[in-house]
């Protein structure tokens, strides 16, 4: 999706976020990710917040808003506070606390592993109560499982972020804060280290120093070997699938990434 320019916002709209949060100085545009059609830093005399949001009509984007929104509360030990929710002049807004931080490094060696990890394992200790409206992890895939019965595998109520690209791992001088929770789902607890896994092998880790990475990890410790095997070969056929499409939304590396786990996790089986 196009970034849109703050000015270009409906007027509206930015007098609902000043009335929010006070007179904005100055805007900075991020680059960074692709989901939201505005993704800002607004500049207010008593520091920044983070703007992100998207017209009503777009209701994929609007239904990630309304969960990220609906998450947030129950994950504040890893992630900004929200601080507004706005809908105004056809738009859905939310405001969070600016992060001070860089997009993490996930290349072999990094100094920013042990911080991600230690993100990680705040994350698994995290509980979304059951009145929190987000989805099944299993019924996203339902579409693309070659045998969906099998689905029931990766499917349970741990609290699963499962977008853990390195562009949504801030990292701080106090730690690593995740963002972007639109696609926050509940489902197997391994699901969270195992899309770490394929991250990590996207930044040039083999699957061996991927996984054992996560070896502290309880939600790895305690994943089922077999179920490991089944996740890694659905994500590595359904994205190698979806990569057909000209508007897939996964790079190569990371299609790449997932099939060189799948076939290791292949391996393990001799
Ligand atoms: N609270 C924050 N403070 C500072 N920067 C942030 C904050 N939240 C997000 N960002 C930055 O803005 C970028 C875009 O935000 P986010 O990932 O939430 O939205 P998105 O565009 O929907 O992302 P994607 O397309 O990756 O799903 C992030 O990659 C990060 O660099
Ligand atoms: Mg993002």
């Amino acid at each position: 999706m196009d970034r849109i320019e703050w000015q270009s916002l409906p007027s509206d709209l930015r007098s609902a976020v000043q009335d929010q949060f006070g007179p904005i100085i100055k805007v900075e545009p991020i680059s960074e990710g692709r989901r939201s059609a505005l993704a800002t830093v607004a500049h207010l005399k008593d520091g920044p917040v983070f703007l992100k949001g998207a017209p009503i009509a777009n209701e994929r984007a609007t239904a990630q808003l309304d969960r990220e929104a609906a998450v947030n509360p129950h994950v504040r030990s890893v992630t900004p506070e929200l601080l507004c929710d706005l809908t105004a002049s056809g738009w859905r807004l939310l405001g969070f606390e600016h992060v001070q931080g860089r997009r993490a490094d996930y290349t072999p060696g990094s100094r920013d592993l042990n911080t991600i990890l230690e993100a990680l394992a705040t994350l698994e200790n995290l509980r979304l109560p059951a009145t929190v409206d987000v989805m099944w992890f299993e019924g996203r895939w339902s579409d693309y499982a070659t045998v969906p019965q099998h689905l029931t595998q990766i499917a349970g109520t741990a609290l699963l972020h499962t977008d853990l690209n390195p562009g949504n791992v801030l990292i701080t001088g106090t730690g690593a804060r995740l963002v972007d929770w639109g696609m926050t789902s509940r489902g197997a607890p391994l699901v969270n280290p195992a899309d770490l896994v394929v991250n990590l092998i996207a930044c040039g880790h083999t699957p061996h120093e991927a996984e054992a990475l996560m070896a502290e990890l309880d939600t790895w410790k305690n994943a089922d070997p077999a179920v490991l095997g089944y996740y890694a070969r659905l994500v590595a056929t359904t994205w190698l699938e979806a990569f057909w499409t000209p508007t897939h939304p996964w790079a190569r590396a990371v299609v790449d990434a997932a099939v060189k786990w799948a076939m290791h996790r292949r391996e393990l089986l001799r």
